[in-house]
C-alpha cells in the first residue's frame, strides 16, 4: 500500500489530486492547510507529499523542514503558481524532490512524475546526470557542493524556466549551461552561445534579433538573429552584465512575452526560446549601481546557480586532473609531490586555469618522464605554497608537517637559489644569506620534530640522540612559534 498526503487550500485542486490518485490505487489523505500538515503527518507513514507552497496559515518551507525531520524517507513535491516559482526552486534546495506548476497543464507529466518518484529509485537519475554529464564534459567531482549544483541543474532544466549562472571566471559557467540544455527537453533543438561583452551594442543586436537588408551600413543581406535560429532551443547569454541598458529592455521583453523586432524592421516576431545567463559579476551590485536593470535581472534568476570557486572544492580537483589528462590523451600521472602544490594552490582562474597548467605540464613532460614532477608546474604554483606566515612569504617554501615534505622544501629552496644564481639581475645578497639561516633553522625544526615523534615527546631523550643540549632544541621549537 502507497500513503499520499496532499496539502492544498484550494479544494478544488486538492480533490482533484485525490481523485486521480484514488483512481490509480493510492491511498490518499486530503487536508487544506498547515494546521492539517502537522496532524496528518502523525498518523500514518507517507511515501509522498504533495505540497502547496502558499498556505493561508503556514509557510510551506517550514512544512518541508519538518517533514524532512518526521518522516526522511518521504518523497516530495511543491507545487507552486508562477509568482512562488523562487520559492519552488528553494524547496528543491531544502530536499525537496520536485515542483510542478498550477495550474496543471500536463496532467501525463504530474502522473509520470509522480510514478517515477514512487518506483524508481535514485539511481536512475543519477545514472542519466552522469550520462549529460559525460556527454558535455562537465566533471562532477566528489564534493558535495558540486553535486548538489549539479543534482538542482538537472531538476529545473526540465522546466521552462531562466537561469541564472554565476561564479566566478574559469568556474565552468558555459559547460553548465550546455549541461542544463542537454539535460532540458529541447536538447533537440540548438544551444548557441553569444557573449554580451564581446560585440558592440549595434552588433550584438543584430546577432540576437537579426536584422534587414539595408538596416545599416554593411547590412547588404537579411540575417536572422539567434533568437529566431535557437527557436526551442537555449540561448547562453554570457557576460550578460556587459550589455547596454538599451539592449537590457530589448531582452526584457523577450523574456517577458517571447516578442522581439529584427534591427531596421517593424514586423514583431516571436519566439520560444529558454534563456541561460551567465555574469562573472555580480548582477545584485550592477543593479545597485543603476548598471543593470532590475526587472531584467528578476526575470533571469528565477533559478540562481551558483558554482563555486575552485579553491572553495578544492576535493574535486583529483578527479579533474585525471580528466584533463585522458583527454589530452597523455599516459602521464603527476606525482605526490605535484598534486600536493595543485592542491595547496589559490587558482584564480579556476578550472580554465587548471585546464591551461594540465595542458602545458604533459606539453613539457611528454617523453622526458612518465611522472609530472613539481619541475612541470609553473613557478607561481610553487611560490603560492610557501610559507605564509614567513615573513619572507613569497620566498621561502613553506616546511610541511611530514618528513617528506623536508625534501620537498629541499628541492624548492635549492630552485630557488639557482634561479637567483642564474637571474641577469640584481639580487641582495644580505637577503640570501637570511635565507640561508631560514634553512638552517627549518632543518633543524624538522629533525626535532622528527625526533620528538620518535621518542614520544620525551624532549631530554630527543636532545640527547640528536646530540645536542636541550636549549637547542628548544630554540628550534621557539622558532616554530615565533615563525
Ligand atoms: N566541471 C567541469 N568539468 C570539466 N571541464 C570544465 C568544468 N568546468 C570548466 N571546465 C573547463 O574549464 C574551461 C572554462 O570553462 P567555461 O568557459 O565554462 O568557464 P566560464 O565560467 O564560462 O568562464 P568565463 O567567466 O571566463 O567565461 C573550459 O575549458 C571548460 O571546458
Ligand atoms: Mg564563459
Amino acid at each position: 500500500m502507497i500513503n499520499i498526503l496532499i496539502i492544498d487550500d484550494e479544494p478544488e485542486v486538492g480533490h482533484f489530486l485525490s481523485y486521480l490518485l484514488s483512481s490509480k490505487g493510492y491511498t490518499v489523505s486530503l487536508g487544506g492547510s498547515g494546521k492539517d500538515f502537522y496532524q496528518l503527518i502523525r498518523e500514518r507513514v507517507y511515501h509522498l507529499v504533495l505540497l502547496d507552497i502558499r498556505l493561508p496559515d503556514a509557510n510551506g518551507l517550514d512544512i518541508l523542514k519538518e517533514l524532512k525531520k518526521t518522516c526522511p524517507g518521504c518523497k516530495s513535491i511543491v507545487m507552486t503558481g508562477y509568482s512562488t516559482i523562487k520559492t519552488a526552486v528553494d524547496a528543491i534546495k531544502l530536499g525537496a524532490n520536485d515542483y510542478i506548476e498550477k495550474p496543471f497543464e500536463d496532467i501525463d507529466e504530474l502522473e509520470s512524475l509522480i510514478d517515477r518518484l514512487l518506483h524508481h529509485n535514485q539511481s536512475v537519475n543519477d545514472s542519466e546526470i552522469h550520462r549529460i554529464a559525460k556527454q558535455t564534459g562537465l566533471v562532477i567531482g566528489s564534493g558535495k557542493e558540486m553535486q548538489h549544483l549539479i543534482m538542482l541543474a538537472y531538476k529545473i532544466a526540465k522546466k521552462n524556466i531562466n537561469v541564472l549562472i554565476e561564479g566566478e571566471t574559469g568556474t565552468g559557467k558555459e559547460v553548465l549551461a550546455h549541461f542544463v540544455h542537454q539535460a532540458s527537453l529541447r536538447s533537440d533543438y540548438p544551444f548557441l552561445a553569444v557573449n554580451c561583452g564581446s560585440l558592440s551594442e549595434s552588433l550584438l543586436e543584430s546577432e540576437l534579433f537579426g536584422h534587414e537588408k539595408g538596416a545599416f551600413t554593411g547590412a547588404i543581406k537579411e540575417r536572422k538573429g539567434i533568437f529566431e535560429i535557437a527557436n526551442k532551443g537555449t540561448i547562453f547569454l554570457d557576460e550578460i552584465a556587459e550589455a547596454s541598458l538599451s539592449t537590457q529592455v530589448k531582452l526584457l521583453r523577450v523574456l517577458e512575452t517571447g516578442e522581439y523586432m529584427r534591427v531596421g524592421d517593424e514586423a514583431v516576431r516571436r519566439t520560444n526560446t529558454r534563456i541561460v545567463a551567465a555574469s562573472h559579476v555580480d548582477l545584485a551590485g550592477a543593479v545597485e549601481q543603476k548598471m543593470f536593470r532590475e526587472d531584467l535581472l528578476y526575470r533571469l534568476e528565477v533559478v540562481k546557480l551558483t558554482i563555486p570557486p575552485l579553491r572553495d572544492r578544492k576535493q574535486d580537483i583529483p578527479e579533474l586532473l585525471a580528466y584533463f589528462l585522458k583527454k589530452q590523451q597523455s599516459q602521464l600521472h603527476f606525482s605526490e609531490e605535484a598534486e600536493n602544490l595543485l592542491q595547496h594552490y589559490q587558482w584564480p582562474g579556476n578550472i580554465r586555469e587548471l585546464v591551461n597548467v594540465v595542458k602545458r605540464a604533459t606539453a613539457l613532460a611528454e617523453g622526458e618522464t612518465r611522472m609530472i614532477t613539481s619541475e612541470y608546474l609553473p613557478d607561481k604554483l610553487r611560490a603560492a605554497s610557501y610559507d605564509r606566515t614567513s615573513s619572507r612569504a613569497s620566498i621561502i617554501p613553506a616546511l610541511r608537517k611530514s618528513e617528506k615534505d623536508l625534501q620537498f622544501y629541499l628541492e624548492d629552496w635549492v630552485k630557488h637559489i639557482h634561479q637567483l644564481w642564474a637571474a641577469e639581475q640584481d639580487v641582495g645578497l644580505d637577503e640570501i644569506i637570511q635565507q640561508v639561516k631560514e634553512l638552517e633553522v627549518r632543518i633543524g625544526r624538522a629533525f626535532v620534530t622528527k625526533m620528538l615523534k620518535e621518542t614520544m615527546g620525551n624532549r631530554k631523550e630527543a636532545a640527547e640522540r640528536l646530540q645536542i643540549t636541550t636549549r637547542q632544541l628548544r630554540y628550534f621549537l621557539n622558532e616554530k612559534k615565533g615563525g
